[in-house]
């Protein structure tokens, strides 16, 4: 279906919400890119995907600071400048999320990205001889509970390895093959897929880091994989190790992830989310296994919980009443 003219239903446009554009806060519906934006031709940008949790205690963006830093060293791989260090980008977020006074949790977009070859320039892909622009926005996506689960396949799309595409960077062209093993996934009836690297180990899943459970050991695939480093698995790896929990990281084989006792993905967007079945088989017993709840729960926890040990990951982003 081609799209019309109007501003879409897209998250983040809804009318009376705003944006950040290329150095301005402005409505969100308003802002437009020419058709010639060399990020959408080329599929070069980094974008970032960050929570802020709503409590009892208010508005707190997590781990901000360190989403902002994955996006500053991607970006500094594609050559894009960004319009400041990480604590000025956290405080262009902070103004931007009041602006927009989600009244619950909410999910904040930001994308550095190639705009428009500089004059002399020669129609081409390139990373400089090209302006640089950097937007953000912010939607409403309340957190998702432990919910009933997710059925997964294994795609036959390979996670690309790190010397093809960089792994380390949320690489907007990248996401091209999470489409397609999105799209595989749906259409044979699962809801998320878990992509193998080119030795065929586990890399990740479309979205999302993987860890599995063994006789209530913890393993997820190392970071010198073809996976990006999560920040939501950097978190648990620490809240699990307080905890107490042994957990490794190493590599992971599909017989691993059959013969598991308990698998979940990890992602900011969906927190911790336990997988039932894996290609039509039962993970486990096929019901939510008591380690993905613990790991669940500290991670709620530590996310609305400004007083805790971790409230150095939580900012405040301080509305008027
Ligand atoms: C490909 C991929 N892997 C893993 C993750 C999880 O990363 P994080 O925990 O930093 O959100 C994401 C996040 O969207 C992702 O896109």
């Amino acid at each position: 279906m081609m799209a019309d003219r109007e501003p879409a239903a897209s998250p983040g446009l809804r009318p009376g919400r705003w944006a950040y554009d290329r150095g301005e806060f402005v409505p969100a519906s308003d802002a437009r890119l020419p058709l010639s934006t060399q990020a959408l031709h080329y599929g070069i940008g980094v974008f970032e995907g960050i929570r802020a949790y709503r409590s009892a205690h208010g508005l707190f963006l997590f781990r901000a600071h360190d989403h902002y830093e994955r996006m500053i060293r991607g970006c500094r791989m594609l050559r894009i400048p960004l319009p400041g260090k990480p604590s000025e980008l956290v405080d262009l977020t902070v103004e931007l999320l009041r602006r927009n006074a989600h009244s619950e949790d909410a999910y904040v977009r930001p994308v550095g990205y190639k705009l428009s070859l500089l004059p002399g320039m020669p129609p081409g892909v390139f990373l400089s001889g090209l302006s640089d622009a950097m937007s953000i926005l912010t939607y409403s996506l309340p957190t998702q509970r432990l919910g009933a689960g997710v059925r997964c396949g294994i795609s036959s799309w390979r996670r690309p390895p790190r010397d093809t595409l960089p792994a380390q960077a949320k690489i907007t062209g990248g996401y091209v093959t999470g489409a397609l093993a999105s799209d595989e996934a749906r259409a044979a009836g699962h809801d998320d897929a878990i992509l193998l690297d080119r030795s065929g180990n586990v890399a990740e899943a479309i979205t999302a880091n993987v860890f599995i459970i063994r006789d209530g050991h913890l393993v997820t695939p190392p970071t010198t994989g073809d996976l990006l480093p999560g920040i939501t698995r950097d978190t648990l790896l620490t809240l699990v190790r307080e905890a107490g929990l042994p957990v490794t990281e190493q590599p992971v084989s599909p017989a691993d992830l059959f013969s598991a006792d308990e698998v979940f993905l990890c992602s900011t967007g969906k927190g911790v989310v336990p997988v039932l079945a894996i290609s039509g088989r039962d993970i486990g017993t096929g019901a939510i296994g008591p380690v993905t709840t613990e790991v669940h729960a500290l991670y709620e926890a530590v996310t609305t919980m400004p007083g805790g040990p971790h409230a150095g990951w939580l900012t405040s982003v301080m509305e008027t009443p």
